[in-house]
């Protein structure tokens, strides 16, 4: 205990187990204080509790509501307890609800006085709204990085596998023959839209609440820009009902942290696909797959398959989240401390995933000639043998039917159209050709789609530079 602790009515706040309590006849009962605190998962928080008190108590410091010799006790007191988090000494107590106040009353603890004026003009309302935003921040900056680096190591591998063949699909049937670069690129341009959405987020989570207090602003001549600029926010909250009760924000980010796991988990779906031996177009590194217990023989892969799972809770923690504010009146409810372990989670589980899959993609071997086998299968090239019937003068409806009877032939000849002789194919139209094998190859089918978006080799080399050129 500190020097400043005596049973004397000014240093009620450091000796009383909950800040509150001088109003109360019966303290609550244990399982009450479980239920109400949060301390348990919002002391990840201290450190940006700390900077925006920080950034508080300069601007009180500023406007003369305390003195220099306050501010630099607090700066001092501050900074042991970011020590004793740091060395896990900081004993943090269930009596005191949450983070801040556990970190009040030890200030209180280590510098008296001037730790009992840092909540001046303030409120632990306007406090904790803050301190999601700054954590959050950083969370959402994180998160833009690794999805960067995700898309340019997918960049990396579409570049080496930029005419590298194999079936596209619809409905899951073979349906026109892609690159490998293109496919992964698509993936590519998932998560980009992923950061956008979140570079977008972003700027509205970086409003500063603080100045707001409990809900209706504070009679102190406060400089609430000065604390958004000590903060680096873009700006304040313009409205203090507004700045402490919505959750949008979080809101928001649980959204576009849903939708990254949406996409990672329609990767994974192929990755599991891909590496099943049945498909065989890929290998992953064996540090992302597990053995089975019983089967010596399996290489289960794990890691996309518990990403694809993972998906369930962050969409889980969206709807929660919507549900948590639906039907808040103005302003502050307790509701809200509902809010951060849903939140934690989400983005707990998208930096761990992009992370690894950073890694994972890495370490992808491809198997170019089962992909290619595969595409030979299931007429892929079907569409180019209309396209080339219509450059033939044909309308491409009857193109299409055409083309339909030779597939059914190939069915009953148990061959490939490309294995049908130029008098078999002639007998369907006669203005088809020798050049007719050109177009029937998978090489010449994906080289002629060479637009802005298509899947020919030299468009799948420009998309990965561009990317990699970011
Ligand atoms: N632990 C609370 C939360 O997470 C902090 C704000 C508490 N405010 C209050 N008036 N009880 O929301």
């Amino acid at each position: 205990m500190s020097d400043n602790t005596s049973s004397s009515m000014q240093n009620q706040f450091a000796n009383k187990a909950q800040a509150w309590s001088a109003r109360f006849t019966e303290p609550v009962s244990d399982l009450v204080k479980r239920y109400t605190a949060s301390v348990n998962f919002d002391k990840r928080l201290a450190a940006f509790d700390i900077q925006g008190s920080l950034a508080h108590a300069t601007m009180l410091a500023t406007v003369g509501v305390i003195s220099n010799d306050d501010l630099q006790a607090i700066e001092r007191g501050m900074a042991q307890i970011l020590d004793e988090i740091a060395q896990q000494q900081f004993e943090w107590s269930i009596d005191l609800e949450d983070v801040h106040l556990n970190i009040e009353k030890r200030l209180v603890e280590i510098i008296g006085d001037a730790g009992k004026r840092l909540h001046t003009g303030r409120s632990r309302n306007d406090q904790v709204a803050t301190d999601i935003r700054l954590w959050l921040r950083a969370e959402i900056d994180t998160a833009i990085t690794l999805l960067q680096q995700l898309r340019k190591g997918l960049a990396t591998l579409a570049l080496k596998h930029s005419d590298t063949i194999l079936p596209g699909f619809t409905h899951l049937q073979v349906a026109q023959p892609v690159t490998f670069g293109h496919h992964l690129l698509a993936y590519a341009e998932m998560f980009g839209r992923d950061a956008e959405r979140l570079a977008d987020c972003r700027k509205r989570v970086n409003r500063l609440p603080l100045g707001a207090a409990a809900l209706a602003g504070t009679s102190y001549p406060i400089d609430r820009e000065q604390v958004a600029s000590l903060l680096e926010f873009d700006g304040v909250c313009r409205n203090s009902l507004d700045a402490v009760s919505d959750r949008d924000f979080a809101i928001e980010f649980c959204a576009a942290a849903a939708l990254i796991m949406t996409h990672i988990s329609r990767f994974s779906e192929e990755l599991v696909l891909w590496v099943s031996p049945r498909v065989g177009f890929i290998d992953i590194a064996d540090r992302f797959c597990t053995g089975s217990s019983i089967m010596p023989q399996k290489k289960n892969p794990d890691v996309p398959e518990l990403a694809r799972g993972k998906t369930g809770r962050v969409n889980g923690h969206l709807m929660a989240l919507l549900t948590l504010m639906k039907g808040q009146p103005l302003a502050y409810n307790k509701d809200n401390q509902e809010d951060k372990e849903g939140l934690f989670d989400s983005a707990d589980t998208i930096r761990d995933t992009l992370t690894i899959f950073v890694d994972m993609v890495d370490g992808i071997r491809v198997h170019p000639e089962a992909m290619r086998a595969a595409a030979l299968q299931g007429f892929a090239t079907a569409t180019d043998l209309a396209d080339y019937l219509v450059k033939k003068g044909l309308p491409f409806r009857d193109a299409h039917e055409t083309v339909a009877l030779a597939v059914r032939k190939c069915e009953e000849k148990g061959c490939d159209l490309a294995d049908l002789s130029l008098d078999e194919l002639k007998a369907f139209h006669p203005s088809i050709e020798e050049d007719i094998y050109g177009v029937l190859t998978l090489e010449g089918s994906v080289a002629s789609r060479n637009h802005i978006g298509g899947t020919a080799p030299e468009r799948v080399r420009f998309e990965a530079e561009r990317i990699l050129g970011e």
